[in-house]
């Protein structure tokens, strides 16, 4: 018997963003996996893909990987990427919009105002963050069956002065306008991982001594300035969210609490929405964990909801639907959002909701659709031989690139590989 605690009646009831309804609780997360054209526009296979999760039943899509900026454009470490950086691309980004709201599902741009600490030195331009401290990545472990042999440190970015930071915040203004042009639903602000934002939130990556930096609520203070901007410009009823890591598990780092304290100085800007994500760059096993559930574990929904109250707050890595349900009956949560799991099953929200949980193909979390995006590889997903390709004339990856993305999974190639990386001399600056 069904009864109001099932998975299928709290996932599948409404929620209000403030002035949207949703139709139910479960979220398409944002995923790099768009394939736009190379000029950075929604192609077919961008739309194709989307719509086919908005078909699968999903109450709310994230366009993943999109930039708010020329210079997140030249700087970003996977692309192309979807651009929301000038006005020539809303006719396109429309289409994209449409094709998702025509599946009954609403549509939301991440828009990624720069990539502040993993951003790559290119064309002429350098990353700014709000100080210059690289990315260690993986260093305290990565994803399952992923690899760096050799390891990655990258380029120290400059510290952004007080000038960049206003640029930054014109920018992602400009972005969120056009998007809300363009017939999105709402916008989130990407401030998370490693990104240009998040490098404010925590005193690890922010050593600054002006009004940015040392107090959480100085530390708040760049975002929170980016929030009340776009809140100015897109009006009181439009849905703007944020997505934050809520805790960077390193050593001697910033946790949940003091994320969710950096949080409640964001809010009251105007922040319809928290889309919570764990870890970073430097702690990515934990950013894209194996098991269902590890944020629950970690009291971080729990601190945030202490720390903001009710705004509505996205659960993230729990595919497990009672999981997701008990921790939305709790109070800890408002929705689930989920990336892997919509790669394998698109029509995972149609079989939850409709009570056919038995029929789900669950994602086995060997992260081979990371690897992919990690190596600029086409992301194809081997539970489900349509993902990549809802768009039937969309390029495949090749046989060579498909035994590289094998090989790059595998624990004792890569043993090797790290140790002939490690062994190689180094080059000289
Ligand atoms: C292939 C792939 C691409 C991703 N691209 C993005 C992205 O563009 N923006 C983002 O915020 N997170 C991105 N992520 C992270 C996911 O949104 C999500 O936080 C992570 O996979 C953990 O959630 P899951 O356990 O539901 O997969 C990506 C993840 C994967 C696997
Ligand atoms: S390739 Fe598919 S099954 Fe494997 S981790 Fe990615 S989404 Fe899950």
């Amino acid at each position: 018997m069904k009864t109001e605690t099932s998975a299928s009646a709290v996932l599948g009831s409404p929620l209000r963003i403030n002035s949207l309804e949703i139709k139910n609780r479960i979220v398409l997360g944002p995923m790099a996996v768009l394939r736009p054209t190379d000029d950075g526009r929604p192609s077919n296979q961008s739309i194709a893909f989307l719509r086919r999760r908005a078909e699968g039943g999903v109450g709310l899509v994230f366009v993943g990987g999109a930039v708010a900026s020329e210079r997140a454009w030249n700087e970003s470490p996977f692309f192309p990427n979807i651009r929301f950086d000038k006005d020539e691309f809303v006719p396109d980004l429309a289409r994209m919009v449409v094709a998702v709201q025509e599946e009954g599902a609403a549509i939301f741009a991440q828009l990624f105002p720069s990539f502040g600490r993993m951003g790559v030195p290119r064309n002429g331009a350098h990353p700014i963050a709000a100080s210059a401290k690289p990315v260690v990545m993986g260093a305290t472990g990565f994803p399952d069956h992923v690899y760096v042999p050799g390891g990655r440190v990258t380029p120290p970015p400059d510290a952004a002065t007080a000038a960049d930071i206003k640029a930054v915040e014109a920018d992602v203004v400009s972005a969120a306008r056009r998007a809300k042009a363009a017939g999105f639903d709402g916008v989130e602000i990407g401030a998370h991982m490693c990104y240009f934002y998040s490098s404010f939130l925590s005193p690890l990556a922010n050593q600054r001594t002006d009004e940015y930096g040392g107090s959480a609520e100085n530390r708040a203070r760049a975002l929170r300035d980016a929030v009340a901007a776009v809140r100015a410009e897109v009006g009181p009823d439009y849905p703007v969210g944020i997505r934050m890591s809520v805790n960077d598990h390193l050593p001697s780092g910033q946790g949940a609490d003091g994320f969710a304290e950096v949080a409640r100085h964001i809010v009251t800007a105007g922040v319809d929405f928290i889309s919570l994500t764990e870890g970073n760059y430097e702690s990515m096993g934990q950013n894209v964990p194996s098991q269902s559930g590890n944020m629950l574990a970690h009291g971080e929904p729990q601190a945030f909801r202490a720390a903001v109250g009710g705004i509505p707050l996205f659960l993230s890595s729990t595919p497990d639907p009672q999981q997701a349900a008990d921790a939305i009956t709790a109070g800890h949560a408002d929705a689930t959002m989920l990336a892997r799991q919509l790669l394998a099953d698109p029509d995972y929200a149609k079989k939850v909701i409709g009570g056919r949980e038995a029929e789900i193909v669950w994602c086995d979390h060997a992260n081979s659709c990371l690897r992919r995006l990690m190596t600029n590889i086409p992301v194809a997903c081997h539970k489900n031989p349509e993902m990549g390709h809802e768009d039937p004339e969309a390029k495949r990856a090749t046989p060579l690139q498909n035994m590289f993305v094998w090989a790059a999974g595998n624990a004792f190639l890569m043993a090797i590989a790290d140790k002939a990386a490690k062994a190689a001399p180094k080059p000289k600056h």
